[in-house]
């Protein structure tokens, strides 16, 4: 699958059959992750890969009033150490660790596997849940694995009204 077809098809998940996700796959889409740009390539992205039913459970009581993530076989908490601002005056974790995610992402969907960005989740708990020490950023969660049902993306802005040429004109 090309990236523009990755990019069109990719959706956010939100109902999964629990099937289990392969080792091989797995490890192709972490793979994904790992050779994304970072800031000055300091790779300060770390990821807690859970499949363990137990850890699974607890981890879903924490992504606030989203039931469907304990349908998800694999969820990926993705972290930072990176503790830099950058010239421009942006936090460089987030923003490495979301082109990382997103490179998972579309990997992810080039294999024909459902995922999700969570956001809503209690940091504090996961935290202690996986053991997380306390100058680890957790920047987000992943639900991923089978599509049980496929759903659309809700639509996007047209292109005129999120882009402007040589000069802000919105
Ligand atoms: C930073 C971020 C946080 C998000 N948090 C959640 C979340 O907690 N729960 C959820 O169901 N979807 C979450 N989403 C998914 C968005 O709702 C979704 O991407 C958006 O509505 C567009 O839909 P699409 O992904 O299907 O194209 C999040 C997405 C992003 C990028």
């Amino acid at each position: 699958m090309d990236v523009m077809d990755a990019i069109r098809k990719r959706y956010s998940c939100r109902s999964y059959d629990n099937q289990p996700v392969p080792d091989k796959t797995l490890r192709e889409l972490l793979e994904a992750a790992r050779l994304a740009p970072s800031a000055r390539n300091l790779q300060d992205w770390r990821f807690v890969v859970v499949t363990e039913p137990e850890i699974r459970e607890k981890l879903c009581k924490q992504a606030i009033r989203q039931e469907f993530v304990q349908q998800a076989p694999v969820i990926i908490v993705a972290c930072s150490n990176n503790p830099y601002i950058m010239g421009c005056g942006q936090r460089i974790a987030p923003i490495d660790v979301a082109i990382a995610m997103e490179h998972l992402v579309l990997a992810a969907t080039a294999k024909g596997l459902g995922t999700c960005w969570l956001g809503a989740f209690n940091p504090h708990k996961v935290r202690q849940i996986l053991g997380i020490p306390s100058h680890i950023e957790i920047v987000n969660l992943l639900a991923l694995g089978r599509p049980a049902k496929t759903a659309k993306s809700p639509d996007r802005l047209p292109i005129d009204h999120i882009v402007c040429k040589n000069r802000w004109t919105f």
